[in-house]
């Protein structure tokens, strides 16, 4: 992911899915009276649409300050010029890091993540520095990718002898979950090794319509890592490769109108969702 700008306007889908999980579970969250205190994380915030405008009208307003973190410098300079909050600050930081700074252990009362965890292939160790980064008595909402067909196409594509040579660490790309037959155990087993009291831990099989093909095309390469890799006549070629792959999976309904043209394109995936705590005795 390197294209904040393109990634701003097709990112309809982490924002309409995270709107309404924290409709639904924000509430899980144990949140102080004296809100005066309160200091929240947003893991992998990219862009900070979901931040500033998902994330942020469910906060109670008085907070103290809200950290982004992302291991993308563009993207933090992307959202950087939204704010205009001295409350809000972006950091470059790696969750996955071996080495994590004093100025942020034990920090947060309260830590978010979306869409951003499937990109890290060591979980132990980001579970471990989350688990630090929060106050004793803190706690955790997360979303993120689990089965994706996206990542089913990675895989295939990858094989090919056309593609591959730009494919070739396309393992990297793809959520440790993918091939998961029960992410949500595996979840919950990695939250209480860790320490976490789990609230809610479920791999929630989800729908996401693209109104266009187009629209479908550019999430795509918004996201899509390897496409910045092709020569710049080869990206065509690619997508429509891409879009024959989509063609032929059962994750995919593609409406056609009357004369055949293809329209609205509906999505099947699965997002696993986590909302736990690190117990008040803990250090
Ligand atoms: C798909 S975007 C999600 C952005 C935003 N949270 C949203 O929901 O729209 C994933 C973000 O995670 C960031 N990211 C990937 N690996 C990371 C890591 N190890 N540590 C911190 N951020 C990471 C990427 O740079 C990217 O900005």
């Amino acid at each position: 992911m390197n294209q904040p700008d393109l990634y701003a306007k097709s990112n309809q889908i982490t924002r309409t899915t995270i709107g309404d999980l924290l409709d639904k579970y924000i509430g899980l969250m144990r949140w102080q009276s004296d809100e005066k205190n309160v200091t929240i994380l947003d893991i992998g915030c990219g862009d900070g649409g979901v931040l500033f405008d998902s994330l942020l009208p469910k906060l109670p307003q008085n907070f103290h300050k809200l950290y982004g973190i992302d291991i993308s410098q563009e993207f933090l300079d992307y959202a950087s010029k939204r704010n205009n909050d001295k409350r809000i600050v972006f950091e470059k930081f790696d969750i996955a890091s071996n080495e994590l700074p004093l100025k942020y252990c034990q920090q947060f009362d309260h830590a978010f993540s979306f869409y951003c965890l499937h990109w890290v292939a060591d979980q132990k160790k980001a579970f471990e520095n989350i688990y630090n980064m929060l106050k004793p008595g803190g706690d955790m909402m997360l979303a993120f990718l689990g089965i994706y067909p996206l990542f089913a196409i990675y895989e295939i594509l990858a094989k090919t002898s056309k593609w591959s040579k730009y494919m070739y660490d396309f393992d990297k790309f793809i959520s440790p979950y993918h091939h998961s037959r029960r992410p949500d155990v595996e979840m919950e087993h990695l939250l209480t090794r860790q320490g976490f009291i789990s609230l809610e831990c479920q791999a929630i099989p989800s729908l996401f319509t693209f109104e266009t093909l187009i629209s479908f095309i550019q999430l795509i390469k918004a996201v899509n890592p390897f496409i910045s890799r092709l020569p710049e006549d080869e990206v065509d070629n690619y997508l429509d490769d891409f879009v024959g792959e989509v063609r032929q999976m059962k994750n995919f309904t593609i409406e056609t109108d009357e004369n055949g043209r293809e329209g609205r394109i509906q999505m099947a995936y699965e997002l696993l969702f986590v909302v736990a705590s690190k117990p008040e005795d803990s250090q």
